[in-house]
């Protein structure tokens, strides 16, 4: 042994240099799960059916085993035919079936406001379109020639102005085969500040603005969901994917394009994607943000992709729209989406590069959202900061 010393040094080069090869080899394949995910897995094993169905009797496919009379949701999903479609308050209509909600539930009195206005005309879901004076300013439908491939369906309320001006300047930039629409409801408000004229200059002004006559209320963001599906029925039927998402999200754009387009078809064909929860149930804390009476809804919720942004396959549109008229109403969009399509037999599917509840103090970070596909919430200021750095061909990470 003539130099211990170099030994020494020999062996830690090397353990560095294996520490070193082992980091890049982790970071890579955690890259390469973020972006994609399904093209370098072994495909899996083929779900039962990748074809949306609605069967007959939806209660085998909800879950249910049997009447459970002491929860409204329940015990109407369980004999529910179909939802009324009439628009009135005659029997049969919509507004009657709300008023059958209010007499039955016997603690309906003590049933959060909301939740009580919600139940009152959930079942009216038919509105019409909020046109901006003067017909300009309409969101012009898809030619036959300009079909998007993936369109950003953002909901956001009349007064996010600074929110979707961010998303115009940053992920929701033109680009090829992309589409950016907001969807809101009446800017006339309801004891709030009258927004008609702003709103009809910036529709005019970006012709991105898909309104309904409803509130604009967080109980009824389900509306947004099902005119949106109806809306492309008729003016934008060959979208491939939909991004549902909210004014507040960031999209890593580009990279969620490289994800679609590396799906393998059978994937993309009943596609849900985005952060799944599978084993959420009902807060029961009166009070809290997502109180769910146990006299309303009994149960665990079904899996479901988070609200903060989801993609769904274009194709599912009208799927979803007959699936909605036989699901019983819901307060909660993304858990109303989640039972439609369990009523239509399809399983969401996880992505981890879908963060919709990001932790405030890694806001500061291009790195860490590099490697995501979508992050939410965020702060227009953050949103416009990040896309900068992203965009930066010098960005170290
Ligand atoms: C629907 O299916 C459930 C469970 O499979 C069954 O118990 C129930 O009787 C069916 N209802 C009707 C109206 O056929
Ligand atoms: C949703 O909008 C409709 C129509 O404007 C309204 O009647 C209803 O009360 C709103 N829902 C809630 C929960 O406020």
């Amino acid at each position: 042994m003539r130099c211990p010393k170099c030994l020494l040094c020999l062996s830690a080069l090397l353990t560095l240099l294996g520490l070193k090869v082992y980091i890049e080899w982790t970071s890579e394949s955690r890259l390469s799960k973020a972006y994609w995910g399904p093209r370098g897995m072994a495909p899996g094993p083929t779900p039962a059916s990748p074809e949306p169905t609605l069967p007959a009797n939806l209660s085998a496919r909800l879950g249910q085993t049997g009447p459970l009379l002491s929860a409204y949701w329940n015990q109407q999903q369980w004999q529910l035919g179909s939802l009324p479609r009439g628009d009135s308050t005659e029997p049969g209509g919509c507004r009657a079936w709300g008023a059958a909600a209010a007499a039955q539930i016997p603690d309906f009195a003590s049933y959060p406001t909301d939740l009580q206005r919600f139940l009152l005309s959930a079942a009216c879901r038919s509105f019409p379109q909020w046109r901006p004076g003067s017909g300009r300013g309409q969101v012009a439908s898809c030619s036959g020639t300009d079909v998007p491939y993936l369109l950003l369906a953002v909901k956001s309320e009349p007064g996010h102005f600074e929110e979707r001006q961010a998303v115009r300047e940053t992920w929701g930039s033109p680009a090829p085969g992309v589409r950016l629409l907001f969807l809101l409801g009446s800017p006339e408000g309801e004891g709030g500040p009258d927004l008609s004229s702003l709103v009809t200059w910036e529709s005019h002004r970006y012709s991105d603005l898909l309104l309904w006559d409803f509130l604009d209320v967080p109980f009824n963001q389900t509306l947004k969901d099902l005119l949106l599906l109806a809306w492309l029925g008729r003016h934008c039927p060959g979208v491939s994917f939909i991004l549902q998402t909210r004014d507040d999200a960031f999209v890593h754009t580009p990279a969620l394009l490289d994800h679609l387009q590396a799906l393998p078809p059978s994937w993309a064909r009943g596609l849900y994607l985005g952060e799944v929860f599978t084993q959420a149930k009902p807060f029961r804390k009166p009070g809290g943000p997502y109180y769910v009476p146990k006299s309303f809804f009994k149960g665990g919720y079904p899996a479901y992709a988070s609200g903060g942004g989801y993609v769904i396959a274009g194709r599912l549109a009208p799927w979803l729209l007959q699936a909605a008229a036989r699901v019983a109403p819901f307060p909660f969009d993304d858990v109303y989406t989640g039972l439609c399509f369990r009523a239509l037999g399809l399983a969401p599917r996880d992505h981890k590069g879908f963060l919709t509840a990001w932790p405030a103090d890694r806001t500061a970070d291009p790195c860490t959202l590099r490697d995501l596909l979508l992050a939410q919430p965020l702060s227009p200021q953050n949103s416009i900061r990040l896309w900068k750095q992203l965009q930066d061909p010098k960005l170290q990470c």
